[in-house]
């Protein structure tokens, strides 16, 4: 113990000698100690003052430890409550602990018993109190329906989604992977009139092109093979609500058209339908490419960029807004140091320093996967630098340019490992390829000398999948891309089978 300064303790006991023995051993480790002799008069110490920590018996007269504890959780919840009793039955113990006791002792007592547990709980509470604290003041100008950043930007789309509220207009949220379009497109819904209306989610890239006009509009039984009953389109599931359509840019220009009328009309037909159906649905769009480029490349509609463009929400990517990383990674350190359990509190400045330089082309994602992976790691009580992933700890790496002369001098100095080095640059230039190509292996294997049996098998072998994949490592691939179109049959290259999977309501 020992850390007794400024912390007040309330023992509850109706025998005088166990309140003068709690007395004796907490006043010498330095903590006020206020004393009660039946559950009445601890009742009124609870209502006169706060306290960090309170032991009490479980058996007393009129009102015992039980009803205290019940009683202390409603006037002050965060104060842990130790029990205390002569008479220790399983049962008892269990009662006390599902009413929020933090622990319990038996008498006769063990003096370090005593102190471990009392030390515990008042860790928990300073615990508790922290984040109380950090909460709150997180909630008042750093944070907008779980959107995080104190930074100008973040401000001025606070903003923007604030004025957005009141109307039904269609908002596009632009923006890198990563940067939290999602949450924008949801507090978008949340701070509108329509809260308490549907929220439907659509990833545009993930539904196979040939059934996304019957998962947006619902079709008639029989209008197609499969269709054995009409169905429901999430267009009509988002009826008076909103509708999210992640990935816009994904969408086939066949279905933009059809996307644009329900726009103007606010109507549709089912896939094999006859009847127009009336609907009233607010449509955010969001997308990580550059729509505007798109409609130049005529690969996206320039009229339905105008329709979904009347309020553009321009997420700024984490490496321009680096004032808003000590917040975010505090806030995930908080969240996975909770989740796992460890008593992590701090991040030492010199990972902070680290966490600084970095670029984050994940943006908030890959900050909030350092965070973790750095959390599930680390043994001390402090996110340590050391505890980083290798490309912040060694920032060259990143950019994984290697000249010959580089590795040529490393040789002369040490040993390299020619088979890893040799792995890593096969795959970076398997990368640049697709990225070149926009992730069509058929014309990256041309590219490089290679058949397309190659390719993939080389591909596998570094694990680079499909589609998703190869956005998650930040490549800007088409649609169809994946697809080898030649001797090989497609089946292995299907990006998804089943498009109800990527879609949420
Ligand atoms: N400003 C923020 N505050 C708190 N968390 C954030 C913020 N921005 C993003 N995140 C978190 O980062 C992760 C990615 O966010 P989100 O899914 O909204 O990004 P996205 O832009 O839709 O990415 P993608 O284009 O890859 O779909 C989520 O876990 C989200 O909670
Ligand atoms: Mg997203």
């Amino acid at each position: 113990m020992g850390m007794g300064g400024n912390m007040r303790i309330l023992v509850v006991d109706d025998e005088l000698s166990v309140r003068e023995f709690f007395e004796i051993l907490l006043k010498k480790e330095g903590f006020d100690v206020v004393s009660a002799k039946d559950g009445l008069d601890a009742l009124q110490c609870l209502r006169d003052e706060e306290f960090d920590l309170v032991i009490t018996d479980l058996n007393m007269k009129e009102i015992d430890g039980m009803s205290l504890l019940k009683e202390s959780k409603k006037t002050q919840p965060e104060v842990p409550v130790i029990m205390v009793t002569a008479f220790a039955t399983t049962d008892s113990a269990v009662e006390a602990m599902k009413a929020g006791a933090f622990d319990y002792l038996s008498k006769p007592f063990k003096i370090d018993e005593i102190k471990l547990t009392i030390d515990k709980a008042l860790e928990k509470k300073k615990l508790t109190s922290e984040n109380r604290a950090l909460k709150s003041a997180l909630q008042s100008k750093y944070t907008f329906s779980n959107l995080l950043g104190e930074s100008e930007a973040m401000q001025r789309i606070y903003d923007l989604i604030r004025k957005t509220a009141a109307t039904r207009t269609n908002v596009l949220i632009c923006g890198e992977s990563g940067t939290g379009k999602e949450l924008v497109a949801r507090a978008v819904h949340f701070n509108s009139n329509r809260k308490d209306r549907p929220f439907v989610t659509v990833n545009c890239g993930a539904i196979p092109e040939n059934l996304i006009e019957s998962e947006l509009f619902g079709h008639m039984k029989g209008s197609f093979t499969g269709a054995v009953a009409n169905k429901q389109g999430l267009f009509e599931a988002a009826h008076t609500g909103t509708i999210f359509l992640d990935e816009i840019g994904e969408l086939p220009l066949q279905m933009q058209v059809k996307l644009l009328r329900v726009i103007q009309e606010r109507n549709f037909m089912r896939v094999g339908g006859t009847e127009t159906v009336e609907v009233d649905v607010r449509v955010i769009a969001a997308t990580n490419r550059d729509l505007a480029e798109e409609v130049k490349k005529a690969a996206f509609r320039e009229d339905l960029y105008y329709r979904l463009n009347v309020i553009q929400v321009k997420l700024p990517p984490l490496r321009h807004r680096k004032d808003d990383i000590p917040l975010l990674s505090e806030f995930f350190l908080r969240k996975y140091a909770h989740e796992t359990g460890k008593d992590i509190r701090r991040i030492s400045p010199r990972a902070m320093e680290g966490l600084m330089t970095y670029d984050y082309y994940g943006n908030v994602r890959e900050l909030e996967n350092i965070i973790e992976r750095s959390v599930a790691l680390e043994t001390s009580q402090e996110v340590q630098f050391e505890s980083l992933p290798g490309n912040i700890l060694h920032p060259k790496a990143q950019h994984e340019d290697f000249s010959v002369r580089e590795v040529q001098d490393q040789l002369e100095t040490g040993s390299i490992a020619l088979d890893d080095l040799m792995e890593a640059f096969e795959k970076d230039l398997l990368l640049k390829a697709l990225e070149k190509t926009r992730g069509s292996r058929t014309r990256a294997a041309r590219m490089l000398g290679i058949s397309t049996r190659s390719i993939r098998y080389r591909l596998k072998k570094h694990g680079i999948g499909d589609v998703d994949e190869m956005r998650e490592a930040g490549l800007d691939v088409l649609d169809e891309a994946t697809e080898c179109g030649d001797e090989d049959s497609g089946a292995e290259d299907s990006v998804v089978s089943d498009s109800r999977d990527f879609v949420r309501k």
